[in-house]
């Protein structure tokens, strides 16, 4: 009965594959190798090997590149799975389009698009670049048709709740609330027989210093039988909370799958609950984890597991009779023998494989809490549902993408904030057609107010930096916790007073100054060279008052003023500079903003999407400095606010304070 509504989420999941290729290979286009290259999207210099064929009679290529004695294979950001073009230096021989088949070290196995090429593979370097990733698609797409046909009874509840055909329900724990006072979840959640006792004082939590909003998060997400929502501006405890939920499912026996959409949103839940003490294990590609955290991925765990050694032994002998087969085929050995071992080969790797394969899933039944990426999910975590998933950074995840953890979950605990940056969409025909409706909003609308809760404590933002996002977005409802009501850069040890550093908000206009912005047609994209320079001169101010330049970041929303601001600091020591995107869910204690329009037509682009300065102004802890032109702002409504609440802070300078200095 909700067929139309799945049936229109497969249909837009092709139409944002298709648009997403076609972006990657236009740009391609335009973008120097070396920065794909740098990017992982692109490898050079590689030569065919051999071909083969895989299932289904499709053609193989295998590559390789001739090692220049890189510290990392140049293949570590390729996934199986990938769309990918080959282009020939020889300009004759037409590119080539074909899906990634296999990825190690040294190789990478290509399974060609269409029908095959007559001819031997061509021969001469080529390059490769990827153009998209195909395996999150399909696994969307299994994930959508499995939730339709509801092959599990308790993904079928939850699609009846997701759909708003039935009721969600909660239980009869008591709800604390914070406007009696009250901190304790009525009888203990974990005080129960063979319960865990969170660590000294006689709180019912583990972690004691959760506040009376996350306490009534927590409380409620445990009542909850089905779904529970947890709402949060920037910095008030999201994945705080998300961790106290998992610690106190896990004292009660419970299995815990925790995902998000981006890596580095799961490596914040990963280190966030290796220092609570929990048991867990990250699925993904080491290549795409924080160095600090790969010790806890599934392939760390499995390398050092006891039987380690049998695997290895079985690679060693695979690798002598690869050599063996080499020479044979060099000295002519006869077809039959040839088979022969090509197939003992075969089975030996299939072997290593298998008892891979077999240790990780014995690694995976011992813990309890996997962590992986909703894209990352894949058929090795088990056939059994878990009892809780854990849905961190909920709204910048599309639908279709959300579903695949959904799968394999008998209960569901989101965190987010649908007025941050949404998820990134190609296609605008999608996105109007409703893939930019993330479920976490669908669900707000749709699941009681008993399971939801929105955090107003915020432990990031000196009061004048939150109250601009608290106004505009939160109804005023945000409150700066003591610790960081007042906090200011002057108070951090080592630093010589100055005009920068005395202040939470700067907007320094540069209004007459004369900083126009300009085109970038290679990135598509804006930059504004004057602000650049008046941005770096402020950031050299306070790293002079003693500021150390990991507390500082650059950031603005053009790539291009990105890369201009990178370039104009040239090798200067730590420096940090980043796009807005780039940093949502990261703060610093001060935070330099480019806003880079200035044209006299009055246009801000894409500045209108205001949900980019929620994130861009928010990420500071003791100072915000805000760089524009307050004539081409001011005349979009919410740069107007902007402005005089900076005037009302006593916040506002003009870019001559410097220019003239
Ligand atoms: N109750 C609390 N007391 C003190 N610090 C807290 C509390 N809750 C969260 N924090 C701190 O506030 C910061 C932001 O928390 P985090 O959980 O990352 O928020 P979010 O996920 O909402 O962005 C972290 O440094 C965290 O340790
Ligand atoms: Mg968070």
């Amino acid at each position: 009965m909700h067929d139309e509504h799945f049936e229109r989420l497969l249909s837009l999941i092709d139409i944002e594959r298709e648009a997403e290729r076609a972006e990657n290979e236009r740009k391609l286009e335009k973008m120097p190798v070396q920065a794909r290259e740098a990017l992982g999207k692109t490898v050079t210099r590689l030569v065919i090997s051999r071909e083969d064929y895989g299932v289904g009679g499709h053609v193989l290529w295998v590559l390789s590149r001739p090692s220049h004695g890189e510290e990392y294979s140049p293949f570590q950001a390729l996934n199986q799975g990938d769309l990918v073009s080959l282009s020939f230096q020889d300009p004759s021989i037409s590119k080539v389009r074909g899906t990634l088949y296999d990825v190690d070290q040294y190789e990478i196995t290509i399974a060609l698009d269409g029908i095959p090429p007559a001819e031997e593979p061509p021969k001469g370097k080529c390059q490769l670049d990827v153009l998209g990733s195909e395996a999150t698609y399909k696994r969307m797409k299994k994930a959508i048709v499995s939730v339709q046909q509801a092959q599990k009874k308790e993904v079928a509840h939850l699609r009846e709740i997701f759909m708003g055909a039935e009721p969600a329900e909660f239980g009869p724990s008591p709800q604390p609330s914070p406007e009696k006072g009250e901190g304790e979840i009525g009888p203990s959640p974990c005080s129960g027989e063979g319960g865990r006792r969170p660590g000294e004082g006689s709180s019912a939590f583990f972690n004691s210093k959760l506040n009376l909003f996350q306490r009534d998060a927590v409380a409620k997400a445990l009542a909850a039988k089905e779904v529970a929502l947890i709402h949060g501006p920037p910095g008030t405890g999201k994945t705080t909370v998300l961790v106290e939920i998992v610690r106190q499912a896990v004292a009660k026996g419970a299995r815990v799958l925790a995902s998000a959409p981006s890596n580095i949103a799961v490596d914040n839940m990963l280190e966030k609950m290796l220092d609570a003490g929990l048991k867990v294990v990250r699925m993904g590609h080491p290549a795409r984890i924080l160095d600090s955290l790969r010790h806890a991925t599934l392939s760390a765990l499995v390398a050092e597991h006891v039987d380690q050694k049998y695997i290895e032994e079985l690679d060693v002998q695979r690798a002598h009779l690869g050599r063996q087969l080499q020479r044979g085929h060099d000295r002519g050995m006869g077809w039959d023998e040839r088979h022969s071992m090509q197939k003992e080969i075969n089975r030996l790797w299939r072997e290593a494989r298998d008892m891979e394969f077999a240790i990780g899933k014995q690694i995976l039944a011992t813990m309890d809490v996997v962590l992986a990426t909703h894209g990352g999910i894949a058929k090795t975590i088990g056939k059994k549902p878990f009892d809780l998933l854990i849905m961190d950074e909920a709204s910048q995840a599309t639908e279709p993408l959300s579903w695949i953890p959904i799968t394999q979950a008998k209960k569901v605990v989101f965190a987010g904030d649908a007025l941050q940056l949404p998820p990134t969409i190609y296609s605008e025909e999608a996105k109007k057609r409703g893939l930019g409706i993330t479920l976490f909003e669908r669900l707000q609308k749709i699941v009681p107010e008993e399971v939801q809760t929105l955090l107003r404590i915020q432990y990031r933002m000196h009061e004048t930096i939150m109250g601009f996002s608290s106004q505009q977005f939160y109804d005023g409802a945000l409150q700066a916790d003591e610790s960081v009501r007042a906090h200011t850069i002057e108070e951090l040890p080592g630093i010589q007073p100055s005009t920068v550093t005395c202040k939470p908000l700067m907007f320094v206009d540069t209004v007459g100054a004369g900083y126009e912005e300009t085109w970038n047609d290679l990135l598509e994209s804006r930059e504004n060279e004057g602000e650049a320079k008046l941005a770096l001169y402020l950031y050299q101010q306070l790293r002079e008052a003693g500021l150390p330049a990991k507390s500082i970041a650059l950031i603005t929303p053009y790539v291009a003023q990105v890369r201009l601001l990178k370039q104009m600091a040239g090798n200067e020591d730590g420096i940090e500079i980043g796009s807005i995107d780039g940093y949502q869910g990261r703060e610093k204690e001060a935070i330099i903003l480019s806003l880079v329009r200035s044209n006299d037509r009055g246009e801000v682009g894409f500045l209108g999407d205001t949900r980019r300065m929620n994130v861009g102004m928010t990420r500071a802890r003791r100072l915000l400095i805000v760089l524009g032109d307050s004539s081409t702002l001011s005349r979009h409504p919410f740069y107007l606010k902007f402005i005089e609440y900076a005037d009302k802070n006593d916040a506002h300078h003009s870019a001559w304070e410097w220019i003239n200095s």
